[in-house]
């Protein structure tokens, strides 16, 4: 069953803010970085537009919900009007042979994914970029995903720092069934709109300002978030607080058995109601991350009866790291050793 002690936060934590909010400024995007970024797009616009003149260009994943660094790669999405799904494999060759021609690198077309999508590299600054085709739902996360860091600076702060760590730690690698840098920042999400006061609200729980239809499905919520800067304001929490109970949650009090989070709700939701208590085909639902829109999505399917241990067991490292250490931001980001 779940383990769940309790300890008190050590009286010095907050010693550790400054080294930690020096780490996230290191880890934002450098302009070098960014502008890099701009250029692959427009050389990547002007191949697409003049085979596909009707083509919309969409960025999502990190390059366009600021939870970038400057290591992150540029995922474009590409918006065709299609008659068929079939049509999608052959439309990706194409397109991969459309970039070749206009000296792109490393161009691979990977049609048997579960989203595919064209790799290509940009020959000017190494950036290697992801195209998928008419992924929309990726375009409508990618924006609540920057809502929600606009609401409150907290969010970018703990995202970084637990991007950094997770990379670091190598449990980042969903082909290695791990998690992904979007399942990371989801849990942060959750995480700060169950702090005691919030941190974060739920958009999707409000008025809908903003609705996006992707096959058949409402991606609806509250989007002007302008108005919600001060909506975390009654939560005095530092960032090394709240790191210290992310991975305490995460370690000790979350109920692995029987509970599912879920951003959409604002909270934890139960496995059973939605039936992700067995197993069904690969999808073992050993640690429940619903998807916000495509709420059938468990991100933590790619997990097995092996890395949920792994997991499990870095999440407690980290928080007996932040709870006993000396220097906790050394051991913490200690790149973890394969060979040993
Ligand atoms: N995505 C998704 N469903 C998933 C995984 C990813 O919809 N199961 C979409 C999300 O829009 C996400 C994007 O793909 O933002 C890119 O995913 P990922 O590579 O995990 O995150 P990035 O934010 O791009 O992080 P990184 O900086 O590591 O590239
Ligand atoms: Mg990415």
């Amino acid at each position: 069953g779940t383990r769940r002690w309790r300890v008190e936060r050590r009286h010095d934590i907050d010693a550790f803010t400054p080294g930690l909010l020096s780490l996230y400024e290191s880890l934002n995007p450098s302009e070098e970085h960014k502008a890099k970024q701009r250029q692959l797009i427009e050389s990547l616009t002007n191949s697409v537009s003049k085979e596909w003149p009707n083509a919309q260009l969409h960025l999502y994943g990190s390059c366009a919900n600021s939870f970038g660094n400057s290591h992150s790669d540029v995922d474009v999405c590409l918006q065709i009007d299609t008659a068929a799904e079939e049509n999608i494999a052959e439309l990706l060759l194409a397109l991969a042979e459309t970039l070749r021609k206009d000296d792109f690198d490393n161009v691979e077309a990977i049609t048997s994914a579960r989203v595919p999508i064209v790799k290509i590299a940009d020959p000017g600054s190494g950036l290697s970029c992801d195209i998928c085709v008419n992924n929309l739902f990726a375009v409508a996360n990618t924006k609540l995903l920057k809502d929600y860091a606009q609401i409150d600076e907290k969010l970018l702060q703990l995202a970084f720092i637990v991007k950094h760590w997770a990379k670091l730690r190598g449990v980042n690698e969903t082909y290695l069934g791990t998690l992904s840098s979007y399942a990371y920042v989801l849990m942060c999400i959750s995480f700060l709109q169950q702090r005691e006061p919030k941190i974060l609200p739920c958009l999707q729980a409000m008025e809908p300002t903003y609705t996006l239809v992707v096959d058949g499905t409402e991606c609806a919520y509250f989007d002007q978030v302008d108005q919600l800067k001060d909506f975390g304001a009654e939560n005095k929490e530092s960032i090394a607080e709240l790191l210290w109970a992310f991975f305490h949650y995460w370690a000790f009090h979350h109920d692995y058995r029987n509970d599912v989070i879920s951003v959409r709700m604002g909270n934890t939701i139960s496995k059973q109601e939605k039936n992700w208590t067995t197993r069904v085909g690969n999808d073992r639902h050993l640690i429940c991350i619903e998807d916000p829109f495509e709420t059938s999505h468990d991100l933590g399917r790619v997990v097995d009866r092996q890395t949920i241990r792994v997991l499990r067991e870095e999440f407690e490292r980290a928080a007996t790291i932040l709870q006993y250490d000396d220097d906790p931001c050394v051991a913490l980001f200690e790149p973890y050793d394969y060979e040993s």
